[in-house]
């Protein structure tokens, strides 16, 4: 059986860390804050227990769920075949936690990284070997998304890009190859585009965050509208992409109003918290602020 580490256990780390144990893969889920560790485990298990009852898990929930290690250090980074970092998306950060893995994971294990907007040259750059770093973008929630954006960094060799591909097939997802190494890839510089007009738009009074959703889901055919997308996401996790995106130099990508901050400062971040662009039910279920 192969060993997965996953740096992070928040919305992105848990999700990740559920597909690898549901693939078969043992995992070390590594975060330094124990409560956010204990609740990722929670929702792990509240969301393996839903695959089983409707049907979607060849094993047991306790067979899956036994297959997770949460941690609150790095030690364990020597025993594993994959690496996957997934914090907040703040590059000191990034950078700290990239040096120090690549002294513990071992010389041939894979050093990968979730960010949604940092480029993967950029980070390989404080290892010894920029080879075997690369981007592997999933997308949240993780368990229901069947997409993984594998990106290349200049220095990526050949046999990791298309190992990397091949591990996103291993947990049953689809990996969309990144060619060439740019700020938010390819799929977050096509939804920020679309995503800056929408936040300047409700901004200015324009239109509504749901009449939106429902003109793109109706209108274009997403499957969930661009609001309902940053409420799952997260709209810290948003503030923090957004910030990084400035700082590399991709204004363009990011919305020209403050909106999404000062939802941020009221304590409304989406989903995780009841309250976002929507709100929601204990039930998960999501109403309009006017209804
Ligand atoms: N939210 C999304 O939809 C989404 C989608 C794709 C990619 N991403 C990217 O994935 C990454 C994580 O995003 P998220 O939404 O899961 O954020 P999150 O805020 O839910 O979780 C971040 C986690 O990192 C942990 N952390 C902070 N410092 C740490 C350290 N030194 N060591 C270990 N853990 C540490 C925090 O305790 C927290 O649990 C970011 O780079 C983000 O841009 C997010």
């Amino acid at each position: 059986m192969e060993n997965v580490m996953v740096v992070g256990a928040g919305f992105m780390g848990a999700g990740i860390a559920q597909v690898c144990a549901q693939s078969g893969y043992r995992v070390f889920l590594m975060d330094t804050d124990p409560d956010g560790l204990e609740k990722a485990l929670g929702g792990i298990k509240w969301s393996i227990e839903k695959f089983a009852s409707k049907g979607f898990l060849k094993e047991t929930p306790r067979t899956v769920l036994k297959r997770i290690a949460p941690e609150t250090g790095l030690e364990n980074a020597s025993q594993v075949q994959w690496c996957i970092e997934a914090v907040y998306e703040d590059e000191e950060l990034k950078l700290k936690i990239f040096e120090e893995l690549d002294h513990r994971v071992p010389a041939d294990t894979p050093l990968a990284s979730n960010t949604s907007s940092i480029p993967i040259t950029r980070l390989a750059r404080v290892t010894q070997n920029p080879a075997r770093v690369l981007g592997l973008h999933f997308f949240g929630p993780v368990p229901f998304m069947g997409l993984v954006e594998v990106v290349r960094g200049q220095k990526t060799s050949e046999e990791i890009f298309n190992r990397g591909a091949k591990f996103v097939q291993s947990l049953g997802k689809t990996p969309v190859k990144v060619n060439k190494d740019i700020p938010g890839f390819v799929m977050n510089r096509i939804f920020g585009a679309a995503f800056r007009e929408c936040v300047d738009l409700v901004a200015d009074g324009i239109a509504s965050p749901e009449d939106i959703d429902v003109g793109m889901r109706l209108g274009y055919g997403w499957n969930v509208g661009p609001f309902e997308i940053a409420d799952n996401a997260g709209l810290d996790t948003f503030v923090r992409v957004g910030r990084s995106m400035q700082a590399l130099g991709e204004e363009n990508l990011v919305a020209k109003s403050d909106l999404i901050l000062k939802m941020v400062e009221e304590g409304r971040l989406g989903r995780k918290v009841g309250k976002g662009f929507y709100k929601y039910d204990k039930d998960g279920k999501k109403r309009a602020w006017n209804s």
